[in-house]
């Protein structure tokens, strides 16, 4: 039987890495990281092969403050830099060094205990790399336990197989014009489940909101000097994307994202195809494919170089890391949350870091709507489907570039394979865009 798979669905489908599943269980906000950290340090001089869950930390300790929206002092009066990431963990940047940890959580079965005023053992080295120890962290003033129960399957219901409801299709049709929906038969060889793991799964998360910002100024001004349209494919006729990548996972989107910024910074004289699976693989900063962790993604490479796709290619299942030697890798000069930290991105600040910079890697959520697909600005409707049950997912894309519609002047992003309306954090889409800039070789 021949396959023909709308571009949204082959984008799902690749995201799905047996047996991977992305974020770790913590669970904590901005709020509960502001405050004053101790940090217990490991002895230094290791280089990145380090293995932080064997060091004994405690030979020294380090005092840190976080304070809104992204200062850390020291005890020395160092003044530095921090971002939560995500609701998982923080990096702080301060006084030469560069600290990363997750939060502590525990699991008893569903049940999840989240500690955020601790983490699991870090990492730690200097701003280039060198001089790498562990840390563990601990805030002087405790917060309370957070429990969570993660989210199970109404399994029966989900062993059915998917089919199609034409009248949920006609709705979504009839309620707005801005886009159209359409079945695609492929759906039906399906289970619910299955459609449900290859869209996100049950262990992606909505991205934890914090406040937006208000846009500064400065910010406001350098946007309103933007072209109206932009799309990286089509630069006065060149294309800096790489024709056929698709990005479906966090590890896709970012490889995605470093492959065109490549090309770009090189004219399109080296076109690196990247490793995805080197991430899913090796990366001790994220867990699989759909981590969640784009802004870890751009720190692993950062700190560990990623190699070639054909050097450790994608083979859609947790394995070993097993990268050759030989392989040469490219590095990130810097990463960051669009916006400077988690939680100050702003449809601005994006169109700005897409047009200076390159495509970004961005996550939005995805609803049953979005399965069907076909074509115009997509917004979601609010409409369920009652016969085909599914959970809130979220859901990592390349943006390559935005527009608004002449007929409407209706704003809009683009993605390789869809566009999505701009300019109102539709699906959360303008909350959590990453960049990250890759060294090009000489
Ligand atoms: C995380 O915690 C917030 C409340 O702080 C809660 O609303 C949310 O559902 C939790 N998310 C998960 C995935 O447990
Ligand atoms: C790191 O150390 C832990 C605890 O000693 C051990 O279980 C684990 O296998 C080690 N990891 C590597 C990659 O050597
Ligand atoms: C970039 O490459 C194009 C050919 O694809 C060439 O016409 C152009 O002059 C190059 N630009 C620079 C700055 O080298």
């Amino acid at each position: 039987m021949k396959m023909r798979l709308s571009g949204v669905l082959v984008c799902l489908l690749l995201l799905w890495v047996d047996g991977s599943w992305g974020d770790t269980p913590a669970n904590c906000t901005y709020e509960e990281l502001l405050g004053t950290w101790v940090f217990q340090v490991s002895k230094g001089g290791h280089d990145n092969t380090i293995n932080c869950s064997a060091e004994a930390t405690g030979q020294s300790t380090v005092t840190v403050t976080l304070e809104k929206l992204s200062v850390a002092t020291d005890e020395l009066g160092h003044i530095g830099f921090f971002t939560l990431i995500y609701n998982q963990g923080f990096e702080v940047v301060i006084n030469g060094y560069k600290w990363f940890a997750f939060f502590k959580y525990t699991e008893d079965g569903p049940k999840v205990t989240s500690y955020c005023d601790q983490t699991l053992p870090g990492w730690v080295h200097d701003v280039l790399g060198n001089n790498w120890a562990c840390f563990v962290g601990k805030r002087v003033n405790s917060v309370p336990l957070k429990i969570d129960y993660k989210p199970v399957f109404s399994s029966r219901l989900h062993q059915k197989p998917y089919k199609h409801n034409l009248d949920f299709i006609d709705s979504i049709n009839s309620v707005q014009k801005s886009w159209k929906a359409a079945p695609y038969p492929e759906h039906e060889m399906y289970t619910l489940k299955e459609l449900h793991y290859r869209a996100g799964g049950p262990a992606s998360r909505i991205p934890v909101r914090v406040r937006s910002m208000p846009v500064k100024a400065d910010l406001a001004k350098m946007a309103a000097a933007l072209p109206e349209h932009w799309d990286w494919r089509n630069v006065d006729g060149v294309n800096f994307r790489h024709p056929s990548s698709c990005g479906s996972c966090y590890s896709f989107a970012s490889m995605g994202m470093l492959e065109a910024r490549v090309r770009i910074l090189t004219n399109n004289t080296e076109t690196p195809i990247l490793s995805p699976q080197q991430v899913v693989s090796c990366s001790e900063y994220s867990q699989g494919c759909d981590g969640g962790f784009p802004y870890l993604i751009g720190k692993y490479v950062q700190d560990f170089g990623v190699v070639d796709e054909s050097c450790f290619p994608y083979v859609a299942k947790d394995t070993p890391c097993g990268v050759p030697q030989n392989c040469g890798r490219i590095y990130t000069a810097e990463y960051n949350y669009v916006g400077g930290f988690y939680g100050g991105c702003s449809e601005m600040a994006m169109m700005l870091e897409l047009v200076k910079n390159g495509p970004m890697g961005v996550a939005f959520e995805v609803y049953p709507d979005f399965m069907h697909y076909k074509e115009g600005i997509y917004h979601h409707t609010g409409l369920a489907d009652p016969f085909n049950p599914f959970e809130l997912t979220n859901h990592a894309v390349l943006l390559v570039g935005y527009g608004r519609c002449h007929m409407t002047g209706q704003k809009y992003w683009i993605d390789g394979y869809f566009r999505i309306r701009r300019g109102s954090d539709e699906c959360a889409i303008e909350s959590i865009a990453v960049a990250a800039n890759p060294i090009p070789k000489l």
